[in-house]
């Protein structure tokens, strides 16, 4: 079994290019008003005023899918997880455009605010396109391993789903390897179709644009939580 807590120290408050003065502001009076508490346990209430049902996006990038998915559904809440700032400030940019009020923000690790909800209390939970750490002794630090699948099952609602969406071979095998392995989860695909094809509420991701520009093949992963 591998313990969260190995991915987790990877990553902390990241930064690639600097931030022009608009996303300079997006990120000092925007994101105050989104960002997820720093501690304590966090519940639909706490976030959003009600007992809506939560969505969790873990690593989204620069924010498109999330964003995409909170406006077709504004009465979800949609907690996003990123540790680069730039990355974050795509969300915050997309937050601001579309006017969604149903999105928080957490500028960081995914792991350690999914552990803070109660168990069995997200409706959906997202990876798209994880880093893939080709190299096989990296392969502990891949997400898609016991420890956050442990994690990732405790939180989803029963009959809810898992997103996977990646298009390395190596990670895509490792995934279904992984997932063969568990009993507390359901592969939702009748034919090649079913993960060949990136179903309509899927909004594309940039990582995934990029890919499909070089020639890769994608594939879209559905587990249902038994
Ligand atoms: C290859 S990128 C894909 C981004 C986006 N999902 C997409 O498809 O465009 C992987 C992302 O996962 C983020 N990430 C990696 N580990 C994470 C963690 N423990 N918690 C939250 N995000 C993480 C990285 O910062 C990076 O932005």
């Amino acid at each position: 079994m591998n313990d969260p807590t190995t991915i987790r120290r990877l990553y902390g408050r990241r930064q690639g290019h600097k931030l022009r003065t608009g996303q300079a502001a997006l990120v000092e009076e925007l994101l105050p008003q989104l960002e997820v508490p720093e501690t304590g346990s966090i519940d639909a209430t706490l976030l959003f005023g009600d007992d809506r049902p939560l969505e969790f996006e873990i690593g989204f990038g620069s924010g498109e899918h999330l964003a995409g998915q909170a406006e077709a559904r504004p009465d979800h809440g949609f907690i996003g997880c990123e540790p680069f700032i730039n990355g974050v400030v795509g969300a915050l940019t997309h937050v601001r455009d579309r006017d969604l009020t149903n999105v928080r923000i957490h500028m960081g690790d995914a792991l350690e605010v999914l552990e803070r909800f109660p168990d069995a209390s997200l409706s959906r939970v997202y990876l798209l396109h994880p880093d893939p750490w080709p190299k096989a002794r990296h392969a502990k630090r891949r997400m898609m391993n016991h420890g956050p699948m442990d994690l990732i099952a405790a939180k989803l609602k029963p009959g809810c789903e898992f997103r996977l969406g990646t298009d390395d071979p190596t990670y895509c095998r490792w995934s279904m390897m992984v997932m063969d392995q568990r009993r507390d989860f359901e592969w939702q695909a009748g034919g090649a179709q079913d993960f060949l094809t990136r179903p309509d509420d899927w909004p594309q991701t940039r990582y995934e644009r990029k890919a499909r520009r070089k020639g890769h093949e994608v594939w879209y992963f559905r587990y249902v939580r038994v």
